[in-house]
């Protein structure tokens, strides 16, 4: 197996090439003064089995024609086979029409992704159950739950004093796999409403307990309305001491300002996507996929 790894998520890139026992080889990526592409795979391919990992990072639209060079590259090169690791599937949220006369991003961007050759993909903590049968080839998911389920119990040994809350009604899969970790821990989710054309955020009301101490648990943090809301929400309702999880941390626009001046004690992500240093802040820690990643791989038979 020929690991392609990703020069914006080289942290991902190592911990997995470690993980795998491969060597990580970075492809050439040029862009061309009107912004077009060109990539190259500098390694000899030819008959072996190829696994290229590419986060979807911003510019969103960038990483995704390239990913899909990156494949067609592999596939005329001679590759038996192109594994994708994309642990952050861009367009995630936009899998239906929400008004008439809109497209289905997520489906435009699966078929490209599929017309490119690849052979099988592995994303993680796809935003919902069907994001998987939306691909003709064939899938692999994983979750982050267990790596919070970790980090929560390292917090808090005792649970009883434990929530975790999903910030909104859409999580709530996620959080029952958390809370079966965790020994069935209570949980409870937020209500929120979203106003489709300012993007506002309000947290109107919860189901469930909330205990003192509260770990808010979601897929991803694009510009942070949702998991602040929630933070605050949590607090005037009873919470003494809030922490956030979130698989993936797109970080969009001002979401570190938001998180960094919030009254969260903590925000956990994963390396789903490369964190430039200037969205680095004192409250964040990054928790590695590739352990999870290299296993999923290894039940898959990848190696
Ligand atoms: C929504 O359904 C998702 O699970 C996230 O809660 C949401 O997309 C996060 O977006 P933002 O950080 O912009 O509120």
């Amino acid at each position: 197996m020929i690991l392609i790894g990703d020069s914006c998520n080289k942290d991902l890139s190592e911990k997995l090439a470690e993980h795998i026992h491969a060597v990580v080889h970075y492809p050439d990526i040029r862009v061309f003064p009107d912004s077009e592409k060109r990539v190259r795979i500098n390694q000899d391919i030819t008959g072996h089995d190829v696994l290229i990992l590419k986060s979807f990072q911003t510019p969103v639209d960038s990483s995704v024609i390239e990913f899909c060079f990156l494949v067609d590259a592999a596939k005329r090169a001679g590759a038996t086979s192109v594994y994708g690791v994309t642990p952050y599937l861009a367009y995630q949220r936009a899998d239906h029409v929400f008004r008439g006369g809109e497209a289905v991003p997520l489906e435009a961007i699966i078929k490209m992704i599929e017309t490119s050759g690849l052979d099988k993909i592995l994303v993680a903590e796809p935003h919902s159950i069907k994001i998987p049968e939306l691909f003709i080839i064939p899938v692999a998911d994983i979750t982050a739950m267990p790596l919070f389920a970790d980090k929560v119990r390292e917090i808090q040994s005792d649970l009883s004093n434990v929530s975790v809350v999903s910030p909104d009604m859409g999580g709530i899969r996620r959080i029952k796999i958390l809370s079966e970790l965790l020994d069935d821990c209570s949980w409870a989710t937020i209500n929120k409403d979203r106003d489709l054309e300012t993007g506002s955020i309000v947290a109107t009301r919860h189901e469930g307990e909330i205990r003192d101490v509260c770990f808010i648990v979601d897929d991803m943090i694009a510009t942070g309305g949702t998991v602040v809301e929630a933070v605050s929400y949590l607090i005037e309702n009873g919470a003494k001491t809030v922490y956030i999880m979130a698989t993936h941390p797109v970080f969009a626009g001002d979401a570190v300002i938001k998180l960094q001046s919030s009254n969260v004690q903590k925000v956990f992500v994963t390396d789903s996507l490369g964190i430039p240093d200037e969205k680095r802040f004192e409250k964040l820690e990054i928790l590695s996929l590739a352990q999870l990643i290299a296993h999923n791989l290894k039940e898959e038979n990848v190696q």
